[in-house]
């Protein structure tokens, strides 16, 4: 029987420039949606899809996205000593929640160089990523979705969301041919394409099944655009050899990497919370804007 997926990369060694300065000295992954770091929102989705060990790609000094899924006893005491249970709770839900571990990009040169540096960690075997600034709400999780298409084809499998032919431009475009309902096989795919020369509107949203000849793949990887190892560069080299699918998921997702989109998502998740939605949907109501 085919083993199942129980390893996930979480690439977050990225500079976040475009959250300067808030990124300076944090991780764009630790800015805080709602009540909870980003990261945390894409730990809990690998965890609900039966993820159990999870590898946070870093850079020098974001070693506080290990910190905050390791227990803090002393915090723990306070909480407890001033019969703060529910927070306590909450804290010591994180101290179990994986088993994390780090590596380092030292040079930022890109997502696909990221995901290289996941090699020893795969050992061998198949395994998801989740892009650490990517929060997807659907209602099973998608990395659940994927996994279930990948025990299915046994071939790498792209999270895919259709989103307008004028900002597909923005992402990694695929191209491909529809087998079955949301599922497309794919023919083709590229990174950031030009503005006049978009072939789809079916765009990588932002995870991922993959098997391990990736990383032979990324290994003849030159660095295409922005002058970065595109990990679309590299998933397309695999289509040489298999078939890669792409999976159009049924849900949302929001990327907290840039600004109106970061806002736009701390609005739509706190007006879901049942502490604050309402009196949030009640100010946004009043407020003349
Ligand atoms: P992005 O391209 O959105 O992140 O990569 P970035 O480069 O940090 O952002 P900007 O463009 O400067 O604002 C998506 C994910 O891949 C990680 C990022 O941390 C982010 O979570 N990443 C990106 C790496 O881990 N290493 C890289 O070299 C590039």
């Amino acid at each position: 029987m085919q083993k199942k997926i129980t390893r996930a990369v979480v690439p977050a060694a990225g500079f976040g420039t475009r959250l300067l300065p808030a990124t300076k000295a944090q991780p764009k992954e630790m800015l805080v949606v709602v009540d909870k770091p980003v990261i945390q929102y894409v730990v809990e989705e690998a965890v609900q899809s039966g993820i159990t060990d999870v590898l946070i790609i870093i850079s020098d000094g974001k070693e506080v996205l290990r910190e905050h899924f390791r227990p803090d006893e002393e915090l723990e005491r306070v909480l407890e000593a001033k019969g703060k249970q529910g927070e306590l709770e909450v804290i010591q839900s994180l101290n179990h929640l994986a088993n994390i571990h780090i590596e380092y990009q030292h040079e930022q040169k890109g997502l696909g160089d990221a995901i290289f540096c996941a090699e020893k960690f795969a050992a061998g075997e198949p395994f998801v990523v989740l892009l650490g600034d990517t929060i997807i709400e659907a209602e099973r999780p998608l990395t659940l979705q994927l996994t279930e298409v990948f025990a299915e084809k046994k071939n790498p499998v792209i999270a895919l969301q259709q989103v307008p032919l004028s900002i597909a431009h923005r992402y990694g475009v695929f191209i491909g041919e529809e087998v079955q309902p949301r599922l497309y096989c794919g023919t083709a795919m590229v990174e950031k394409p030009p503005k006049d020369n978009i072939p789809s509107n079916l765009v990588f949203a932002g995870r991922y099944v993959l098997t391990p000849d990736i990383f032979d793949a990324l290994r003849n990887t030159v660095a295409g655009v922005n002058n970065e190892i595109q990990l679309t560069d590299a998933i397309r080299l695999l289509m040489n050899k298999r078939h890669v699918y792409g999976w159009l998921f049924d849900g949302e997702r929001h990327d907290v990497g840039n600004k109106l989109d970061f806002i736009k998502t701390n609005v739509l998740l706190g007006l879901k919370r049942p502490d604050i939605g309402k009196q949030l949907r009640d100010w946004l109501n009043e407020t003349k804007f």
